[in-house]
């Protein structure tokens, strides 16, 4: 099942809460620039990142800025991308060549001849998480509520210290 289609509305709008950003930020020196290019100042990802003294860009299409046409100078680039077009970003990622860490369904992941190849040829570990991650619809939203039927990683390169990590997350 597609996770826009699990959104259930039937574009890539869902957002990440605070629990499921907690695991990747040990990883992540508070003194790096970080790019979160799938993100408004709404997101958590920004905020979170920016309360620990990093400093992050965060570009998005609704400021104009096409992650295939936008480039920032950073030491990572960590998101919760559109899953939808997973293989496009992925593709970007690895041909810009920083480290990343983006949030993204485990599910299929692996099944498809173009990311088996993006996968055999370029370094990246997995973040796996104890818990299946919610996410919210509506940034002004108490709760999140949209659950996938099935976990959502941190697909890395170049940020985790093992292939597969494990790391628990706690919902709050
Ligand atoms: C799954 S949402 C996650 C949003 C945010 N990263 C978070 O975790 O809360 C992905 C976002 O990427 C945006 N998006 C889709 N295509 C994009 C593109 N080509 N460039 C930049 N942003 C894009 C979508 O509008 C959506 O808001």
């Amino acid at each position: 099942m597609k996770m826009d289609k699990v959104a259930g509305s039937g574009n890539d709008e869902f957002y990440t809460p605070r629990y499921a950003i907690d695991p990747i930020l040990k990883y992540v020196p508070n003194d790096a620039t970080v790019w979160c290019p799938f993100d408004t100042e709404e997101s958590n990802f920004v905020k979170m990142l920016k309360e620990r003294g990093n400093t992050v860009v965060a570009t998005h299409l609704q400021s104009g800025q096409d992650f295939f046409e936008t480039y920032i100078d950073c030491d990572y680039i960590i998101s919760n991308p559109p899953y939808s077009i997973k293989a496009d970003v992925l593709d970007r990622l690895f041909t810009l060549d920083k480290p990343f860490a983006m949030l993204i369904g485990v599910v299929g992941l692996f099944e498809s001849q173009r990311r088996f190849e993006m996968f055999r040829d370029n370094p990246f570990e997995i973040m796996y998480l104890n818990r299946r991650v919610a996410y919210f619809k509506d940034y002004a939203d108490e709760k999140p509520s949209l659950n996938p039927p099935f976990s959502s990683v941190y697909l890395c390169s170049k940020v985790l210290p093992e292939r597969i990590v494990f790391e628990e997350i706690t919902k709050r």
